[in-house]
């Protein structure tokens, strides 16, 4: 059988689609760890900012040394970048046989067979329905722990920044039926977690004859597949957050007390800016309401800094909101204009460089403080971790996560891979937590 290599950029939506084109692929080709020993390469791409396709162009480059060598090697490219940039890729990058939007993943054997004789081939149709509903990933994460399970694509929010509903058409959601089977499978297969994902999970609505069904129901009913089946979800957008899904999260000791809550920025003004229909009290009213619930939830964000007409005012909004939730953990970007975004047609994108570096550099302190601080409190609790692998850094450490999804590490003992194991936090650092014993 023909090998397939894929390397995967960007989110985690990209690595489970990875595991779908791999399901689509796998009657023709088998998964292959080694380059040089593929005869299909696929990059799945990210064009969320400027820098991440950026990286695809400069690996592209690289690639066509590797084609020299090895005439009959076919290298494709997946994702928003294929979906944003079309048939200009082509163009621009010889090195390509074929490019396939997020919806066409279905075509690419034909794609495949098409560019097979040296015409350059691309199908970036978006649908309105496409879910790879029927299709079970091949899981190429080795672990067999921790797995994503696809629940809705596509995103109908339109942050004025993003080019996600570009790139990814509209949101639509996966049936109940084939999520069940889906868990089932991986029950069965020994996983022991599951992330349920999609742009914004928050608004996952199935209606069948009369009867729909929301997240929260759809999680709850994940839940109860197994109490040793631990449930995660991203990403969540603060204005579907409602009570029921909050309730939800704490009525389960399954379902995980994280919270993956992007903020973007503290300042209304730049909130109304960005399009995302919240406002810094209705945010900091979801935070109470996850906290009066749940003290031990763990809560995390996206910030960007630097956004179009952002004053130094605004800025200090940013800095002053993840002060008072006190993030556990953030993802911090400095704002990079997408072409065909509404920030790029109405906006100027008018803070210098330098700037948007300082405010970031500002922003990733206070984090590395708060992380701090955070894990500071953790040391001397006992907290049930999942085992996912062994430590980079010594063979006799092992790894796992607790319900809040931090790192912990602890001396291996008899323990495995896949078992739950209690733990007391002796000491940390910004980024992990130790339990010595
Ligand atoms: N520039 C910088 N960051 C962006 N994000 C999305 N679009 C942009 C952009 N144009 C960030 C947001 C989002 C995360 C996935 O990426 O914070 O939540
Ligand atoms: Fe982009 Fe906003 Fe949709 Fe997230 S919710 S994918 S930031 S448009």
């Amino acid at each position: 059988m023909k090998k397939l290599y894929i390397e995967t950029y960007g989110c985690q939506m990209n690595f489970a689609d990875s595991e779908v084109v791999a399901a689509i692929l796998k009657d023709l080709y088998d998964l292959t760890e080694n380059i040089q020993e593929a005869d299909l390469i696929l990059l799945n791409t990210c064009s969320i900012r400027d820098k991440a396709e950026q990286r695809i162009h400069k690996r592209l480059q690289e690639l066509e040394a590797l084609k020299k060598k090895h005439r009959t090697l076919q290298v494709g490219l997946l994702g928003c970048m294929a979906e944003r940039m079309q048939e200009e890729l082509l163009q621009t990058e010889p090195v390509l046989n074929f490019i396939a939007g997020p919806d066409a993943y279905r075509d690419l054997p034909h794609l495949i067979e098409e560019s097979a004789n040296g015409d350059a081939k691309f199908n970036v149709l978006l649908s309105e329905e496409e879910t790879y509903d029927n299709i079970m990933p091949v899981r190429y994460d080795l672990n067999g722990v921790s797995a994503y399970v696809s629940i809705m694509r596509g995103c109908n929010n339109f942050c004025t920044y993003c080019v996600v509903p570009y790139t990814r058409g509209r949101e639509r959601s996966r049936s109940p039926q084939t999520i069940f089977m889906e868990v089932e499978q991986l029950l069965k297969d020994g996983y022991k977690e599951v992330t349920l994902l999609g742009q914004n999970v928050n608004s996952y609505l199935w209606e069948q004859d009369g009867q729909t069904m929301n997240f929260a129901q759809l999680m709850a009913a994940v839940a109860e597949m197994s109490p040793d089946l631990r449930v995660r979800f991203a990403t969540s957008h603060p204005k579907d957050i409602s009570d029921e899904l909050i309730e939800t999260i704490a009525k389960y000791d399954n379902i995980c007390k994280y919270i993956h809550l992007p903020v973007q920025s503290g300042s209304d003004v730049m909130l109304k800016r960005m399009n995302r229909v919240y406002t810094r009290e209705y945010y900091m009213g979801r935070v109470r309401k996850i906290k009066e619930l749940m003290p031990d939830c763990a809560i995390s964000t996206d910030i960007i800094a630097g956004f179009c007409g952002e004053t130094l005012e605004d800025h200090e909004q940013t800095l002053s909101i993840m002060r008072e939730v006190g993030y556990e953990y953030a993802y911090m970007f400095k704002y990079s204009e997408r072409g065909g975004t509404m920030s790029a047609k109405r906006f100027k994108d008018d803070i210098p460089d330098e700037e948007k570096t300082r405010r970031l550099e500002e922003i990733i302190a206070l984090q590395g403080e708060l992380s701090l601080a955070s894990n500071q409190r953790d040391v001397g609790k006992t907290f049930r971790v999942l085992i996912e692998g062994t430590s980079k850094r010594s063979a006799d450490q092992l790894y796992g996560r607790n319900s809040q999804n931090k790192v912990i590490i602890f001396p291996k003992g008899n323990h495995q891979i896949g078992e739950y194991v209690d733990v007391t936090v002796t000491r940390c650092s910004p980024a992990t937590l130790f339990a010595d014993e």
